[in-house]
């Protein structure tokens, strides 16, 4: 077996960001967003969003802003971002896999472990569908199964449970710093995809899933 897949039982993938770059086309429609409400937006506060769910990431921003929004205002402005996010998406297809994640999954399966995905995104069945990898997955926790978005723990512990594997033996996979947190306040391992500067809270980074398989 993969030496880095050996300790573990399960790997439990975080899907925008990692398997696909959708987190490129959040950060598109949430800028836009932003601008509409005169709020300054750039790459460095997205990364505070990243794993962050819809209304909590609409939260953060509209906290930059002097108006004051009642809830129905911010529904709206969470469906306006959603409908330009939704078009940015309506051409995907299994193209847009990032390189090395369906050979990262493939290795997980010849590994004999189970496969999750925790994503907090309303999107994510969708994205997977037009990705064409839904049936690589044992398990999938979406934003439906969960009460709490990351960094809590509920969503990656959701998986374990529905993997019929304990915390201890998963291998957690993230971009997002909210995301890593969320891996280890589970009791995981966590492996960072992306800058090691960012995600200090990881076990270890790989700059993408085309490194997965190295030896770490
Ligand atoms: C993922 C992304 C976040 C996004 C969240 C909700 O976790 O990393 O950037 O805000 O999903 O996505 P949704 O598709 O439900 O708006
Ligand atoms: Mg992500």
């Amino acid at each position: 077996m993969n030496a880095r897949l050996k300790p573990y039982k399960a790997v439990i993938f975080d899907l925008d960001g990692v398997i696909t770059d959708t987190a490129r086309y959040h950060y598109l429609a949430w800028k836009r967003l932003a601008e509409t409400q005169g709020v300054h937006f750039d790459e460095a506060f997205n990364e505070h969003l990243k794993g962050i769910d819809r209304m909590g990431s609409l939260e953060l921003i509209l906290a930059s802003s002097p108006r004051a929004y009642t809830v129905e205002q911010k529904l709206a402005l969470a469906d306006e971002k959603n409908r330009h996010y939704v078009e940015l998406i309506s051409t995907m297809s299994p193209s847009d896999l990032l390189p090395g994640a369906v050979q990262a999954l493939d290795a997980c399966r010849a590994a004999g472990l189970k496969i999750g995905l925790a994503s907090v995104s309303k999107n994510a069945f969708a994205v997977l569908d037009m990705l064409g990898i839904t049936g690589k997955f044992d398990y999938v926790v979406d934003a439906a199964k969960i009460a709490k978005g990351k960094p809590d723990p509920e969503i990656f512990l959701k998986a374990a449970s529905e993997l019929g594997v304990s915390p201890a033996d998963c291998l957690g996979v993230e971009d997002a710093v909210a995301g890593v947190a969320s891996i280890k306040a589970a009791g995981m391992t966590a492996l960072g995809i992306g800058d090691p500067a960012v995600l200090t809270q990881a076990d270890s980074v790989i700059p993408g899933l085309d490194h997965f398989t190295e030896t770490p």
